[in-house]
Formats: structure tokens, C-alpha cells, sequence
């Protein structure tokens, strides 16, 4: 939720900020800005999308030694040019950007108000960067000492790089709760949100702790604590390769990552699943297996998509294991007084590692003792760091603001960590074991033979883009299916979605049904096929159009349906890796036919880092 890039070095810096916040426009787009610094320090801001502040800024000279740049999501004031960052000092010398949300902002406002500060936005940023301010000048201190006293008076989660005139190629940064990783290279320093900014630049970076300050120079990087001591930075390399945060020739970065799907379930089964030896390794289980294996509860912890892979597991977790399993929003769960018992173990779930309210979850979590257990994609990520254990899905960079590759990748971690239990337990045997292992391996192929031929799908989304609401349906491990092909809609074509249980839809969601209501069955081949066929018929009798995603063959169905988008067959336990993909391309055709930008969906972030 946001994105924050900057620069200090030999090259000029509004081209490397530039690029970077396009990079990082997944995180928030509603306006952006950049502060340079030269001789006197400059900002420019505008509302919209980084390409129109490209666009404001050509023909202007912008030559600079430093800079801060801003792409925005906004929570405290609407989308403006004025609320855009980077925000300025009173006295105009300091430029600062942030991410995250200053709770305690309004008590800090009211005092500088008092002291005659005046301000020019609605956002807490500006608050915060005048209350650095008023220290910085009425003690006299530093400015590094002045953002560690005012950090230790803020209340909220941040990350805020400042750029100062009087010291123009020094840039000051901190966090708490929201990520920021530094890029080393030689004679310079690059800041970001995440890693894709500085991936063509180096692959030594640096992950910023909550509660520590950077001093950041052309040649230094200085890391200290709140309490002015000195951190030694951990250097880690990037294991990422410039081409995977590139389109690659597809129009989008959601049809590219729906697409590449037959690989990256592929590199998540790599090296952990191997069907000829009919075995499952995967470090992060291995080692806690005894944990895992004596689990009394599982306590599945996740938002948005993840939430729904958390649901799926759910179901393949109780059948498999025989361990009861809860799945929660982790934005529910912190607030709230969970029981949490010894023996509990807690699956926190998330594509980006940041997303605040799963973060937070985790730490009351472990403030009762829990054991966590993260399936994160991002490494380095906090949630990933936060984990006792975790498995990493390696999906690769997921840059489309709806999540798709994740998804599929989560599913197949998931699955994983189900059947190693289960096996380790006895509480499958054999015969299913290894009949299930070969099941998932099977999956990158049966992906790749459905996104063979999508022209189909395409012709179907031009026939139901106009609709005005759509129901999605599906049973047991299709449940959360529908919930997921429902919330795709709902994100990247803004037309209002429901997913419901498809028996539960008698009790509500069937009144809704009329010639007009497209409704969308997930009903692949698996032991509620009768159940879901009479439900379908249901509601052809009341005129509704159905649409269904069935297993090939499926001769059947294909009575009922109005129209069909078929998968192979497969285990009913690892369907939903296969029914979800029509459902993902559906979405994505029709946000595509009604001229939608559906790689960043209005309103929407690829990390919600705020609460
Ligand atoms: C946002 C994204 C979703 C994502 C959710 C949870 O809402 O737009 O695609 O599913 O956050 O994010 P996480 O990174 O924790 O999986």
C-alpha cells in the first residue's frame, strides 16, 4: 500500500525513481509525486497515475543528486495533488514520503497547530513531518535524532524517507510495520518499497527492521535503533531475475501471470514433491513436522485470495489429517479474544508478507504462545520473518493487483503440507498417498491444456460483460472456488459478484434469479456431482443462465449449462487448481472487454499495509 522509491548516487535520480514507481504502481496509484534535490530541492505532485505525473514533468529540468518519489493509495484525504507526497517542511527544506497510517496523528496535529504550523493537506504524513520538523529545529537537534524522537512519540505503522537541502545527498528513513529494502550498489544507494525498483540496478539489498533509522549516503549506509545505537545491516542477495516483474509480450500482467501458471505451480513442486520416489520434502515442514503432526488445532489466519486458499485448506486439512481446523480473516482475528491453546498451530497466509492485519494477527498470536507457521510468497517478506516456520511458494513476482498465480501456488504448498501430515499420522494410507502426489504432479500439464485454447472463454465473457450481478456456486473443495471466481469479478470488472455455497443458495441468493442473472457453477467431477446438478437445474427452472466450469467429459452438465468452460479430470481434492483458472480468465476477459485497466482495479492495492 503505497510505494516509495529513492535514490542517492552517482546517476541522475528522477529516471531511477521514475522507473521504480512505475514498478511499484501496483501498491496504490490514485496520485504520485517526487521531491529532487540539486541546488534547492524541488517537488512536483500530481493526482492519477505515475504516468501522468511523467507526463506533467516532460520538458522540465530535473536533474538531481537525490530524490524521493511516491506512488499513493490514500487513507488519510482523497486523491488530490495537494494530498499527493511528498510533503514539505514549513520552512521548504525538507521533503518526506511515507507509507502506513500515523493513528495518533490528530493529538500531534492539535500541538503544532498550537505552535502556529499551518498545513496545506489532509494527510497524516504532512503531521509527521512537521512534528520532525518543530524538533529538529526548536531543539536544535539533528534531523537523524529529530525523526528518532518523533518516531518514539508515534503511534501507527510507517515507512517515511526524508530528503533534506541542507544535506542533499543524505536521505533519512525508518520503519515500523510496512517494508523497505535498500539496493547497495557502487558510489549508491537505492531505496523501494519492494525489490522490483532495484533489481536492475544490484542484487545486494538490505530488509530494514521495524524501529530502525538508515542514514543513507552515496558511499554509507549507517542502520541505528531508536535508542542512536549502531545495527549491523544483513546484506542478503536477490534471488529474482529482471524478466519475472516484465509483461514478457502479454498485454497484461494479470493475463501474464494467469498464464504463468503451468510453471510456477511447477517451481513450487520443485525439489519438495518427487512422484517417482512417492515422496514430500519441504525444509520448513521437515523440520517442525512433530509440531505439525500433533497439532490439537490448526488456526488458518489470511485475507482477501489468501483467505480463500486458507478455506480450501480447510477442507483438504480436516479430510486428510483429521486435525480441526478454523480459518479466519486475520483482520477479525486480532481484534477479537481468540482462544488459543497449547498444541494450537497457526498458518498465516499471504502472497505479499506484509499485509498489516495478518501481520498483526501473528503477533497476538505469539503473544499467546502460538506456533506460526507462514505460507508466504514474498521472501524476506515481514510475515516470513515474523513465522517460527514456513514454507515459501515461489511463485515468482505477482505484480497484477488481483492475485492469481499465488493463489494456485498457496493451494499447492498447502496441499503439501496436508498430505506430509497425513502420512506422517497414518491417517491416509498408502494407496492415497502416493495416488495423490501423482494428482499433483499431474497439475502444471492439466493448467497448461486448459490455457491451450481460451477463445472460448473470450466469447463467453463478450456474451455476460453487461450483466449486472453474477452468482458463483460451488460445493464442498468448490466452495471457496466460487468465492474466488466471484471476488476476480468483483475486482476487475466492478460488476457486483456473490459466491455462496450452492445448497445454501436456497436460502436467499435464489431470489435473485432471472433471465438476466448469470449464474456461475464450479462443479467439476466429485462426490456432490448430483447434488450440485439438481442445484443447477434449480435454477434453470427459475430462468437463470447457467454457466459452468465441469470436468471434461462431463456430458451431463453440458445438458444444463447454457454454456460450459471445461477441465481435466481430476482428483476432487485438487480440483479447485484447475476449476479456478477458467474462472480467472472470465474475469479477466471481461474486465479487458468493458476497457478496464485491470492490473490496477480502482480502489484496490496489492499490499494493504494499513489496517
Ligand atoms: C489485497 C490484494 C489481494 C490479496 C489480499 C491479501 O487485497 O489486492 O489480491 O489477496 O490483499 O494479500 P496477501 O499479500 O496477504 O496475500
Amino acid at each position: 500500500m503505497c510505494g516509495i522509491v529513492a535514490y542517492t548516487g552517482n546517476r541522475d535520480a528522477y529516471p531511477v525513481i521514475l522507473k521504480g514507481l512505475k514498478r511499484l504502481e501496483y501498491r496504490g496509484y490514485d496520485s504520485a509525486g517526487v521531491a529532487l534535490v540539486n541546488h534547492g530541492l524541488k517537488t512536483f505532485k500530481k493526482r492519477g497515475k505515475v504516468g501522468a505525473l511523467e507526463e506533467s514533468l516532460l520538458g522540465k529540468d530535473l536533474q538531481a543528486v537525490a530524490g524521493i518519489g511516491h506512488t499513493r493509495w490514500a487513507t488519510h484525504g482523497e486523491p488530490s495533488d495537494r494530498n499527493a507526497h511528498p510533503h514539505r517542511s514549513s520552512n521548504g527544506k525538507l521533503a518526506m514520503v511515507h507509507n502506513g497510517i500515523i493513528e495518533n496523528y490528530s493529538l500531534l496535529k492539535q500541538d503544532l497547530l498550537k505552535k502556529g504550523y499551518a498545513f496545506e493537506s489532509d494527510t497524516d504524513t504532512e503531521v509527521l513531518l512537521k512534528f520532525i520538523e518543530d524538533i529538529h529545529v526548536s531543539h536544535e537537534v539533528s534531523l537523524e535524532e529529530a525523526v528518532r524522537i518523533a518516531l518514539k512519540r508515534v503511534v501507527g505503522a510507517y515507512v517515511i524517507v526524508l530528503l533534506n537541502e541542507d544535506d542533499p545527498e543524505t536521505l533519512i528513513a525508518a520503519r515500523k510495520g510496512s517494508p523497505l529494502v535498500i539496493g547497495i550498489g557502487k558510489g549508491e544507494h537505492f531505496l523501494a518499497s519492494d525489490a522490483s525498483p532495484i533489481i536492475e540496478y544490484t542484487k545486494e539489498v538490505v530488509y530494514i527492521n521495524d524501529y530502525e533509522v538508515a542514514i543513507v549516503r552515496p558511499d554509507e549506509l549507517i542502520l541505528k535503533n531508536l535508542g542512536n545505537e549502531r545495527v549491523t545491516p544483513h546484506i542478503t542477495q536477490l534471488d529474482m531475475e529482471l524478466a519475472a516483474i516484465e509483461k514478457g509480450g502479454f498485454d497484461h500482467f494479470m493475463l501474464k501471470e494467469i498464464f504463468d501458471q503451468p510453471q510456477s505451480i511447477f517451481d513450487c513442486l520443485r525439489g519438495r514433491l518427487d512422484a517417482n520416489m512417492g515422496s514430500i520434502r519441504m525444509g520448513g515442514v521437515d523440520k517442525h513436522l512433530d509440531q505439525l503432526v500433533n497439532a490439537k488445532r490448526i488456526l488458518i489466519i489470511a485475507c482477501g485470495t489468501s483467505w480463500h486458499a486458507g478455506l480450501v485448506a480447510e477442507y483438504v486439512f480436516e479430510e486428510l489429517c483429521r486435525i480441526p481446523v478454523e480459518v479466519e480473516y486475520a483482520s477479525e482475528f486480532r481484534y477479537r479474544n481468540p482462544v488459543i491453546n497449547e498444541g494450537d498451530v497457526i498458518i498465516a497466509i499471504s502472497q505479499s508478507g506484509e499485509t498489516a492485519d495478518t501481520l498483526v494477527a501473528i503477533e497476538r498470536a505469539k503473544e499467546n504462545k502460538a506456533f506460526i507457521f507462514g505460507v508466504v510468497n514474498v521472501v524476506g517478506s515481514s510475515i516470513s520473518r515474523q513465522s517460527h516456520a514456513g514454507a515459501y511458494t515461489h511463485a515468482g513476482p505477482e505484480i497484477g493487483v488481483a492475485s492469481t498465480k499465488a493463489f494456485t501456488a498457496q493451494l499447492v504448498v498447502l496441499n503439501m503440507i496436508a498430505l506430509k501430515i497425513a502420512y506422517t499420522k497414518r491417517t491416509i494410507d498408502q494407496h492415497r498417498y502416493l495416488h495423490l502426489i501423482n494428482e499433483l504432479n499431474e497439475i502444471p500439464d492439466k493448467v497448461a491444456l486448459i490455457l491451450q485454447d481460451t477463445d472460448h472463454i473470450k466469447i463467453l465473457a463478450d456474451k455476460y460483460k453487461d450483466a449486472r450481478d453474477f452468482l458463483y456456486l460451488g460445493r464442498g473443495y468448490n466452495f471457496p472456488i466460487a468465492l474466488e471466481g466471484a471476488l476476480k469479478l468483483k475486482e476487475i470488472s466492478y460488476i457486483h459478484a456473490e459466491g455462496y455455497p450452492a445448497a445454501e443458495m436456497k436460502h436467499g441468493p435464489i431470489a435473485l434469479v432471472e433471465e438476466s442473472l448469470p449464474v456461475v457453477f464450479v462443479a467439476t467431477k466429485d462426490m456432490y456431482h448430483d447434488k450440485i446438478l439438481s442445484n443447477a437445474q434449480e435454477i434453470k427452472a427459475r430462468k437463470g443462465k447457467v454457466i459452468a466450469v465441469i470436468s471434461e467429459g462431463d456430458s451431463q452438465f453440458q445438458e444444463v449449462a447454457d454454456d460450459v468452460m471445461m477441465v481435466p479430470l481430476s482428483d476432487e481434492l485438487v480440483a479447485p487448481l484447475l476449476s479456478v483458472i477458467p474462472l480467472q480468465l472470465l474475469a479477466y476477459f471481461i474486465g479487458v472487454s468493458k476497457g478496464l485497466d485491470v492490473d490496477k482495479p480502482r480502489n484496490l492495492a496489492k499490499s494493504v499495509t494499513v489496517e
